[in-house]
């Protein structure tokens, strides 16, 4: 695989997925979060927002001290209080900590909300990009509302922030208001228009408030970008951010027509999403792509039966492929504590030996009250007994 066709993942599950109302963790959650990320292998883990609140700052400073195989962002607007906050808590992590600094550059937003200027606002991300540069080469910039901003005014600022030191730009979709072939194209006019662009790494944000921010990701890894930014069952501010396990699997199932490659260890994609649902309380739709119950089971008698000749007729990636396994043992009261632990992994579970052994003895209380222990009585027996939610 060369250099150019790898996607870098960017995951932002503990910043804007917490932004997701009723989705705000504490460091303990965090943290097992970012445990769950590294042994998914995403390239970087954006862990906060250090400015926002001192849980934040101390979050982003634990994961920055103890996880060694990801880079780990910090969100930081574009004032020197932000910037030097957000190095504060990541400056454990060397140099895989990466500064990242946003100002929006939409008619609407510089009018209504900053009440700046197109001037002012360049100054401000160059000023910005220059100081995190200070502190690190690994800077991330975003023009916030790039998808509604005039394109010679964006294509301006991104030449200026790379030519400050910014390392990666990013184009958010912020509303989740492109379409494919639009943001297809806003990718290439900037590849077109900015001089300097081969010296920073692409970086699309897109969030689905149309249902669209996956399609819109991809269509601009089509376009050019090389950075995909995302969260763990596609959780963020209103109607989420580009999910992750969906924007990953299309990449390894379409190959063909993907020519892209990840880093991710997709075997690991039921488990970090099971344990987001449990820690937040915020589950997935049974017909979710990828990590919704239904997402490999087979209901109509043809479908059953096709699946049965050859798994390829009605499915087009392996349920193994995404951590989950479907041999399943009927457990009830007889049921040992090998394979009650066995499911919970397969479940995607892994727990303490002290927190097994409270689940164990919760599911054998259940056990003797009921016939049969199904999938969700596990589920909720994690939650409860284990995580606490
Ligand atoms: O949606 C957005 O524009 C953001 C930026 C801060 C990257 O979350
Ligand atoms: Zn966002």
């Amino acid at each position: 695989m060369s250099q150019k066709d790898k996607i870098i993942i960017f995951d932002t599950t503990l910043r804007d997925g917490e932004q997701s109302p009723g989705a705000s963790m504490n460091i303990e959650e965090k943290m097992r979060i970012a445990h769950q990320l590294e042994r998914l292998n995403v390239d970087v883990i954006e862990a906060g927002f250090p400015i926002a609140s001192d849980g934040d700052y101390e979050a982003v400073k634990k994961i920055a001290q103890t996880i060694k195989g990801s880079q780990i962002a910090g969100l930081s607007r574009s004032s020197n209080m932000d910037i030097d906050r957000a190095w504060d808590a990541l400056q454990y992590a060397g140099e895989r900590g990466r500064i990242h600094t946003f100002i929006a550059t939409s008619d609407i937003h510089m009018k209504y909300k900053l009440k700046m200027s197109e001037q002012e606002v360049l100054d401000a991300a160059v000023a910005a990009v220059t100081r995190a540069s200070g502190y690190t080469p690994n800077v991330e910039f975003s023009a916030e509302d790039a998808v509604r901003t005039k394109l010679p005014f964006l294509a301006k600022v991104i030449k200026a922030v790379i030519e400050a030191g910014a390392t990666t730009v990013n184009i958010p979709d912020t509303v989740g208001y492109t379409i494919p072939s639009e943001y297809y194209d806003i990718i290439s006019y900037l590849k077109k228009n900015v001089s300097n662009i081969d010296q920073a790494i692409i970086s699309v944000h897109c969030h689905n408030d149309l249902g669209l921010a996956v399609a819109n990701s991809l269509a601009a890894v089509q376009a050019g970008a090389r950075q995909l930014e995302c969260t763990i069952n596609g959780i963020g501010e209103r109607a989420g951010n580009c999910s992750l396990e969906e924007a990953v699997m299309t990449l390894r199932t379409r190959h063909d027509i993907l020519p892209y490659t990840t880093s991710v260890v997709t075997e690991q994609i039921t488990q970090a999403s099971k344990l987001l649902s449990t820690i937040t309380g915020i589950h997935v739709q049974p017909n979710k792509a990828i990590v919704g119950t239904n997402a490999f089971a087979h209901e109509a008698g043809i479908h059953q039966h096709g699946v049965m000749m050859d798994k390829s007729t009605y499915e087009i990636m392996t349920p193994e492929s995404v951590g989950l396994n479907q041999n399943k043992l009927v457990l009830g009261k007889h049921s040992g504590r090998h394979a009650f632990i066995d499911r919970l992994n397969q479940l995607g579970y892994s727990l303490s030996p002290e927190e097994n052994q409270k689940a164990f003895v919760r599911f054998k209380t259940l056990a003797d009250m009921k016939k049969e222990i199904f999938d969700e009585d596990l589920d909720a027996i994690v939650a409860d007994e284990v995580l606490r939610v």
